[in-house]
């Protein structure tokens, strides 16, 4: 039986990618979308998604806009790195969907109660839309069956040299899920980064005569142009990892550790804090108001050209 589950996208590039993957799969039943802005404005992200849903001819899912713009924060969209419109150069026709009349959280919390066997959501953009629904309906905290989420690194940053994009755009809502007590599956950086598509694969997606290939062709061979004003390719299926990770766990180390995000105003804000220590540290000794941190499940390493393959299988031509 397909996984039911929900997307919250701030479709972008990568975000794209993991739609066309999702969809594509036999093993997940896409109940919804949600929008939040992040790479580009939310009402941009609903635009992208509808074009994207067209472009895999899906059928009507729900498609939701949600925040406007984080908690905190004002909002800063990646556009250098996902192009103007937040699909790379890939002239989609726009779409005659139209987005869901209710907000994405209201969306998200009338599709959670409604699924007969416990819902997952994998948030792929900044967790606002997470937060404010934790926030606003806690009692759908214990019917999520798992957030998985593309963020954090326990490693180094790119927003910033310690903190991930998703989670240095709202650091407020990104705590707030953390400490929300649903099970958590983080997919940050140290394997965002590792799932490249070769100049082979790229050579062969854009000289395709299957157009859903042409362009994911597209949009992974699109030239990120810095504001420092180098250029440079990023063919990473990004966000569609995280789908990977959900349905080929076996292609992933997973480890737990506790996390929390700095949230001060300060040079790490937004950085994911991973625990790795085997003991605790004069903190926990001299610190009687620390509470322990929240243990997180993280994909750490994964058998990168085997996750490239089960993406690429995706996308072969449907009989
Ligand atoms: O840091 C990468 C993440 O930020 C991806 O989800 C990308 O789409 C952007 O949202
Ligand atoms: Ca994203």
């Amino acid at each position: 039986m397909a996984r039911p589950v929900i997307l919250d996208v701030d479709t972008g590039i990568d975000d794209a990618l993991a739609l066309i993957f999702a969809h594509r799969r036999g093993d997940l039943d896409v109940r919804a979308i949600t929008c939040v802005a992040g790479n580009t404005g939310v009402d941009q992200v609903v635009l992208n998604t509808c074009a994207v849903l067209d472009l895999l001819a899906a059928p009507d899912i729900p498609v939701a806009a949600g925040a406007t713009r984080p908690l905190v924060e004002p909002p800063r969209d990646a556009s250098w790195v996902h192009g103007a419109g937040g699909l790379a150069d890939l002239a989609l026709p726009p779409s005659a969907r139209q987005p869901a009349a209710l907000h994405a959280v209201e969306i998200l919390r009338r599709e959670i109660l409604a699924a007969a066997t416990p819902l997952t959501v994998v948030a792929l953009g900044p967790l606002t839309n997470l937060a404010l629904l934790i926030r606003t309906y806690p009692d759908v905290v214990n019917r999520i069956e798992r957030i998985v989420f593309m963020g954090g690194s326990a490693s180094t940053g790119n927003a910033s040299p310690v903190a991930e994009y998703n989670i240095w755009h709202d650091p407020e809502a990104a705590a707030i899920m953390l400490n929300s007590g649903v099970p958590l599956t983080m997919y940050g950086l140290d394997v965002y980064r590792r799932v490249i598509a070769d100049t082979a694969l790229l050579g062969e997606l854009k000289a395709s005569t299957d157009p859903l290939q042409r362009a994911v062709g597209a949009l992974l061979g699109f030239e990120v142009a810095a504001p420092t004003g180098e250029t440079y390719a990023n063919p990473l299926i990004g966000d569609a990892g995280a789908v990977c990770g959900l349905v080929a766990p076996e292609l992933f180390e997973f480890e737990t550790w506790p996390v929390q995000v700095e949230f001060a105003r300060g040079l790490s804000r937004g950085q994911t804090l991973v625990d790795r220590r085997r003991t605790l540290g004069e903190d926990a000794v001299h610190d009687s108001r620390r509470e322990p941190w929240p243990r997180i499940e993280m994909a750490m390493s994964c058998d990168a050209e085997r996750v490239m393959a089960l993406f690429k299988d995706a996308l072969r031509p449907k009989d």
